[in-house]
């Protein structure tokens, strides 16, 4: 069977969306700034240190600035003591109790709630928020709706991959019960996953100003519920196919040919493969590395500041040197509680778009993309004049054991390997 050979890249792909991210959701580092000296000097002649109208303007247009001055003032015994008691005008210096919130100052205490509640400012908020009304909106659903348009396109150019032979009527059983119940069971989660996600995602812009709030809280409340709770069948789901197929996905030499031919996708070749050939194992682990990544960012956002993830990866990246790589500066690794739920959120939307991206692709393929491929999710059962031009080499095996177990040919229940 042929399937497109969208997905080579991916990790080099998401590890560069990563860094980007990294960088959009972070100001500056200081060790990029101008000399602390030389600019404090500047500062304290102008403004005694404290942000500029400048800075306010440029921070408003959500544009960076040059904090470095402030931040090097952070425990340096200048900022206003916090137990001091706040009167309606502010305590001491309220230049320095703000400084102080921003940049997380180890004074801000607080009776319950840990470090989340000592967060009491945080500029990233505003940068996130934006992403995700904006470029995330953007891009997610311009690129499903161009890969929806690409294979429309495909589609008129190329038809139905047709069979090149009649039917035999003699059938061989591709997938057993409880491997078509794993794939289904991973398809209609992920379905659903993938609508109720857009639905929160978008619900606001879309939904809300032509239904109007009470109608977009509604639809939302529902999708929230659905989305966290079909989750666990995704995961399920997700580690059953795993151990079901991945012996079958483990890259060979016959996905060499396969992918030279471009699997037979142009032309009219029909290169030999085994039970999965190289365009469906890129399927599979995809659908692994993206699924796991999107369940494991999911279990982080469905435990709020429990399972924190970003800090210690960037700083795992940072050791292997990958931000060298893509020629940007160190990813941080002092991260916010808040922080680290941003940075998951636009990650779990992020690896979400581009797996529902190639999903679409294999959906197109696995139902009017191919005569006969539905067949073998649907019943089980294929025909042996497909097995042969898409997986000849996977139809001799199954013959040779029919052979060997002297179990005669014609419709056959043998379990696919
Ligand atoms: C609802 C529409 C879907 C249809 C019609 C469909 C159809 C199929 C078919 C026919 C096969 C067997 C191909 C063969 O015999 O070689 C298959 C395999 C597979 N499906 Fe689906 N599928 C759907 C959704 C999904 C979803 C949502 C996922 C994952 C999130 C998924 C993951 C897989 C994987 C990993 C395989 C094995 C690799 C491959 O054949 O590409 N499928 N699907």
């Amino acid at each position: 069977m042929t399937k497109t050979k969208t997905g080579f890249g991916w990790f080099m792909g998401l590890v560069l969306v990563l860094g980007a991210l990294a960088l959009v959701l972070r100001p500056t580092p200081p060790s990029t700034t101008p000399d602390p000296a030389a600019l404090a000097e500047v500062r304290e002649a102008t403004t005694g240190g404290a942000q500029t109208l400048e800075d306010i303007l440029r921070r408003q247009q959500g544009l960076p600035i040059d904090d470095s001055f402030r931040r090097s003032q952070l425990d340096d015994g200048t900022a206003a003591g916090m137990a001091q008691q706040l009167g309606t005008l502010g305590g001491e210096s309220d230049s320095e109790v703000w400084r102080a919130l921003r940049y997380g100052y180890d004074g801000v205490e607080v009776s319950a709630g840990g470090p989340v509640a000592r967060v009491l400012m945080q500029d990233g908020g505003m940068t996130w928020l934006q992403f995700r009304e904006g470029p995330l909106v953007t891009y997610g659903g311009g690129l499903l709706l161009g890969t929806i348009g690409l294979l429309v396109i495909f589609y008129l150019l190329r038809g139905r991959v047709q069979l090149d032979y009649e039917k035999t009527g003699r059938t061989v059983t591709r997938f057993q019960f409880i491997e078509r119940f794993a794939h289904w069971m991973l398809a209609g989660s992920f379905i659903l996953l993938g609508l109720t996600g857009l639905l929160v995602l978008m619900g606001r812009l879309f939904i809300a100003p032509v239904f109007g709030l009470e109608a977009n809280a509604l639809i939302l409340t529902v999708s929230k519920f659905v989305h966290n709770n079909v989750s666990w069948a995704f995961m399920l789901a997700l580690v059953m196919v795993f151990f079901m197929w991945v012996w079958h996905n483990i890259p060979n030499r016959t996905d060499i040919t396969w992918f030279a031919q471009a699997g037979g996708i142009v032309g009219s070749s029909h290169p030999p493969a085994k039970k999965f050939n190289g365009g469906q194992k890129i399927i599979f682990w995809s659908v692994i590395l993206l699924g796991g990544s999107i369940s494991v960012s999911g279990l982080s956002l469905l435990f709020p500041y429990e399972l924190p993830l970003f800090a210690k990866t960037f700083a795992v990246l940072n050791g292997i040197g990958v931000p060298g790589w893509l020629g940007m500066g160190a990813f941080p690794v002092d991260l916010a509680p808040q922080e680290e739920m941003q940075f998951a959120q636009l990650w779990h939307a992020i690896v979400s778009f581009v797996l529902m991206a190639i999903i679409i692709a294999h959906i197109y393929i696995g139902s009017v993309g191919m005569e006969g491929a539905y067949d073998a999710m649907g019943s089980g059962e294929v025909d042996e004049a497909w097995a042969a031009q898409h997986h000849s080499i996977w139809l001799e095996e199954i013959k040779a054991k029919r052979a060997e177990s002297g179990t005669a040919s014609g419709s056959s229940a043998a379990p696919a390997e």
